[in-house]
């Protein structure tokens, strides 16, 4: 049976580091660093990340600011307001949750956050800067999921990794920081999304599978060979009878894909909490940067 790669206990550990950094920091007469979250509308899952990202930063003495703002705003109106982040020395980093109503042009809200505040890591610049290797704000869940992979010293280098979706959010920039020259990395990465053809043969060459196509239980036992490494990105809903009338699903069917691999992230408690931690690493490397300290 998979040994669990246990995103919740590592965040735990790693928002623990970043807990004590933060207590040097104010120790030393500086004060706390603060990512802000811009929420428009109330989606009820984008509600849930930003009200966890509010308690992570709590938890590790961070500020936080939650702008809650009405889904009828305007383009202009939320330009203003990333404007306004972009300005106030205060805020270290911020996000603007996604997705955003259809009214407003998601792309020019990202291209207006200014790029060294951009704890998110979607600005173009941010994300030429990773393609290219250059130092640049990782997208929390990619990060989240190399930091898991180092943190249990998967081995990587000469590997096979297939990774299913091609989002900006994460298959693009998961499957770009595997190919990298680095470790976690050193990968021979395919890509693969809903026009592959093949799908079940090139999955049973891979020995690590990120799977992040958000199609539940998409990833079945006949689809991953013996001793893989299995990283479910999948987060979907699903209505059930108990009491928050839903439950999460991850994208690959855990109960045949588990006994198969070396590996394998449960859903919840997989890369869920390493997101968050990154989204904190992201921030205190802004505050790092504006405070003119190292890192
Ligand atoms: N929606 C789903 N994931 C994310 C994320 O990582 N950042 C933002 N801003 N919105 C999201």
């Amino acid at each position: 049976m998979a040994i669990l790669l246990d995103g919740k206990k590592t965040a735990t550990e790693i928002k623990a580091e970043i807990a004590a950094e933060v207590v040097q920091l104010l120790a030393s007469g500086k004060r706390a660093p603060q990512l802000a979250a811009v929420l428009v509308g109330n989606d009820g899952a984008s509600e849930t990340y930003v009200n966890n990202k509010e308690k992570a930063c709590r938890e590790a003495g961070f500020s936080s600011r939650v702008l809650r703002l009405p889904a009828t705003i305007g383009e202009a109106e939320l330009l203003a307001t990333v404007a306004a982040l972009n300005a106030d020395d205060l805020v270290d980093g911020f996000i603007v949750q996604l997705p955003l109503p259809g009214h407003i042009n998601e792309q020019k809200i990202i291209e207006a956050i200014a790029p060294e505040k951009d704890v998110d890591g979607f600005h173009p610049l941010n994300a030429g800067r990773m393609v290219i290797g250059l130092p640049a704000y990782v997208p929390a869940t990619p990060a989240g999921i190399m930091d898991l992979l180092e943190r249990y010293k998967i081995a990587t280098s000469g590997k096979n990794c297939v990774v299913i979706g091609r989002s900006n959010i994460v298959g693009r920039p998961v499957a770009n920081l595997l190919s990298q020259k680095s470790y976690p990395g050193d990968c021979t990465v395919t890509l693969c999304h809903s026009r592959t053809k093949n799908m079940k043969e090139i999955c049973l060459q891979a020995d690590l599978i990120v799977a992040a196509l958000g199609i539940p239980e998409f990833l079945k036992g006949d689809m991953v060979r013996e001793g893989a490494v299995v990283v479910d990105v999948g987060i979907t809903r699903v209505p059930a009878a108990n009491k928050s009338g839903f439950r999460l699903l991850g994208d690959v069917k855990f109960d045949e894909v588990a006994p198969k691999c070396s590996y394998i992230t449960p859903v919840p408690g997989g890369v869920g909490p390493m997101t968050i931690v990154s989204l904190m690493k992201n921030t205190l490397k802004a505050y790092s940067r504006q405070w003119g300290i190292k890192n």
